[in-house]
């Protein structure tokens, strides 16, 4: 990687050790650049002890990183990998990438980069797998049979060049440092520190290699950023690591309370986004993809105004050539072209059962964290590392925030097996509040950078 101009060059002439670092960070002081790159090292090589980086990962928590110490953590991360040279490789124009902090129903990035490769762009994305309540993009991908998820670099950097998109699960190879702190984060409760989460995410933005990065990120009880104020530091921290970087960054800031469209699960989310593709999906859904879509072409300077790239986005919507773009991306990627003539070839549940409204009223909320652990509990999500994920098993929502519904109409679609249907049904039902009060429902997009 070429170093920025603005961050300075590290004196490295100084001893490993860690417990000096810890203590340093425990009285409240900030690290130079050359401590963080050698403290990384350190956790690289082994000669910080895991339970060293655990330690200074909760000193972090209480004391906190200035902006300088987070982009020498960024780049320390980036530094510890490989960093994709997009442009090196042969791929002309601008790249984009997309990145949400994750969410219930979360499925923007398979409406999104459809829409922005069949706008023109270059579509390089790295996704991961489903994060504890979250879901992951690699895994609803993995609906299409044989979509392969693992191309090879040369492969996806071929189909970058003839369709404008790839999709790729996150390799080991780019910075690994923070699979390793990840991993220590997940199991020591220090995940939701802003400047740890901000160089995670941009660690792995940065070393894909796009020149425009757009960030959803989430806010509400389906989200990791629990308030509005914390959303818009990390969104603010990512910008200035962004820009110490040469990279065009924009963040939009979204509502995660109730879950994102109606589908959560795999199948039930692969049919929404091609729906949404189609222009018949939901509001919620079709608003925010188009707001990330177009805050991405104003960037890579395709619009001018966000109302211009909406306008041009929608048309791509109306003429067919986004879900086209979806066709093209799945079929290059290993699955059968047949599969788009006879959707139910999609792993399906053995029962379809229709939960009913115990009583009349308005829907006053739906919790999206209760939703995705029906979903979890029926087989939808893995609760260790290795478990197999049920690809067919979901919820369909039936309904929506300040909606009346009567007795018995259907409030829920639960895609099931035989796994835990009985406590996934208590579960939805749990996550549904029907009151009296008439309701507006809270605005999905909360703030945006542009
Ligand atoms: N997603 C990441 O990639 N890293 C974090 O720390 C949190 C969410």
């Amino acid at each position: 990687m070429t170093t920025p101009d603005t961050l300075p060059t590290p004196d490295t002439n100084f001893a490993i050790n860690p417990v000096l670092w810890i203590e340093h960070k425990k009285q409240g002081n900030a690290h130079s650049e050359a401590e963080i790159m050698a403290l990384v090292d350190a956790v690289m090589n082994g000669e910080m002890s895991d339970y060293q980086l655990a330690a200074w990962l909760m000193a972090v928590c209480f004391v906190g990183l200035t902006d300088d110490e987070t982009v020498f953590l960024t780049k320390a991360f980036v530094e510890s990998g490989q960093v994709l040279d997009l442009k090196g490789m042969g791929i002309e124009g601008i790249t984009v990438d997309k990145h949400s902090t994750g969410g219930v129903g979360d499925k923007t990035t398979l409406v999104v980069a459809p829409l922005l490769a069949a706008a023109g762009l270059n579509v390089a994305k790295l996704s991961g797998r489903g994060l504890g309540f979250t879901g992951g993009t690699i895994d609803k991908l993995e609906a299409f049979p044989y979509f392969n998820v693992q191309p090879t670099q040369a492969d996806f950097v071929k189909q970058i060049q003839e369709i404008g998109i790839a999709l790729s699960a996150q390799t080991a190879d780019l910075a690994p440092a923070d699979g390793l702190f990840y991993a220590l984060r997940d199991v020591t409760a220090t995940v939701d520190n802003l400047s740890l989460i901000a160089a995670s995410v941009m660690s792995k933005k940065i070393a894909a290699g796009a020149d425009v990065i757009v960030l959803d990120i989430k806010v509400g009880c389906g989200a990791f950023m629990k308030t509005l104020d914390e959303a818009k530091a990390l969104a603010t921290l990512c910008k200035t690591i962004g820009e110490r970087f040469d990279k065009r960054v924009e963040t939009v800031i979204s509502s995660m309370d109730a879950p994102l469209g109606n589908a959560i699960g795999h199948t039930t989310e692969i049919l929404e986004v091609i729906d949404t593709l189609k222009g018949s999906g939901p509001k919620d859904l079709e608003d925010l993809c188009l707001c990330l879509a177009g805050m991405a072409l104003v960037e890579a300077g395709q619009a001018t105004t966000l109302g211009h790239a909406t306008v041009a986005l929608k048309e791509l919507i109306g003429n067919g050539q986004a879900f086209d773009k979806l066709k093209q991306l799945v079929v290059a990627q290993g699955v059968d072209h047949e599969i788009f003539d006879d959707l139910h070839t999609l792993p399906q549940p053995s029962r379809l059962m229709m939960i009913p409204s115990p009583a009349s009223g308005i829907v006053q909320s739906i919790d999206a964290l209760k939703v995705a652990k029906a979903v979890k509990m029926m087989g939808g999500g893995r609760t260790k590392k290795d478990d197999v994920i049920n690809l067919g098993v979901g919820v369909v929502l039936r309904c929506e925030v300040g909606e009346s519904i009567t007795e018995n109409e259907t409030l829920f679609e639960l895609w099931s097996d035989k796994v835990n249907f009985e406590a996934a049904k208590s579960m939805v039902l749990d996550a549904i509040v029907i009151g009296e009060a008439s309701v507006t429902p809270a605005p999905l997009i909360l703030a945006t950078s542009l």
